[in-house]
């Protein structure tokens, strides 16, 4: 009998109001349309244990917790989620959708927040000991748009009531890694229709 061939291992990630969550839907119908299992995740907040480390997080005023603090709870989350569900299900052959992964503490917590970029790679190695995304679709939108779109939505969480230059910094930083890996971050123009989103969308998947 031939080997199960491994799943694939999707992420997305992009600033505040990018439009993650109608992305993922479309992906999602997309790619089960081919028969494959198909697991949609979240970071923070892909297992029980990051369901309670994801209120830590988002519950409260900004400045309630302290930087390093914020970047070693996204890491616990982390860890808990790729060692107990994202991969597992990679080694059943199923594919997996998460919704954020480790751009974003790079984004948020070395760009937003300003820590260290080598620091967030320490532990980036000793969590993922090299494992990384197959493709990391990058939802580029204006900051000003995105926040736009939050505010819509009402209530915010601890970090979506961040300053403008908080978010600015945050995009920047996407961006930047986005050059640094081109072949597996690929930055999506997320600033006009949802179809036109999603077009873009599909051709990166068909190339995948
Ligand atoms: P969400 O609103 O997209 O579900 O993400 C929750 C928030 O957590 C969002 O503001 C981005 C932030 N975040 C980080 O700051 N660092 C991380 O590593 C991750 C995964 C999320």
């Amino acid at each position: 009998m031939l080997p199960m061939e491994k799943g694939k291992f999707i992420t997305i990630d992009g600033v505040e109001g990018a439009g993650k969550s109608t992305q993922i839907d479309y992906i999602y119908d997309y790619l089960s349309r081919s028969g494959r299992n198909i697991i949609i995740t979240r970071e923070p907040g892909g297992t029980d244990l990051g369901k309670k480390i994801r209120e830590l997080l988002l519950e409260g005023e900004t400045s309630s917790m302290h930087s390093d603090t914020e970047l070693l709870l996204m890491f616990a989350d982390r860890n808990e989620h790729i060692n107990s569900k994202v991969i597992p299900a990679l080694e059943r052959g199923d594919w997996v959708i998460s919704d954020r992964f480790s751009d974003a503490s790079y984004a948020y917590q070395g760009g937003g927040r300003g820590l260290n970029m080598e620091r967030i790679l320490e532990l980036e190695n000793w969590v993922l000991h090299g494992f990384i995304p197959d493709l990391t679709l990058l939802l580029d939108v204006d900051v000003e748009l995105g926040l736009q779109r939050v505010n819509s939505r009402g209530n915010k969480d601890r970090i979506e009531q961040e300053t403008m230059d908080f978010f600015v910094r945050v995009r920047d930083a996407y961006i930047q890694r986005s050059k640094m890996f081109p072949d597996r971050i690929k930055l999506i123009d997320a600033s006009k229709t949802i179809e036109f989103t999603s077009q873009q969308i599909k051709n990166i998947l068909l190339d995948l």
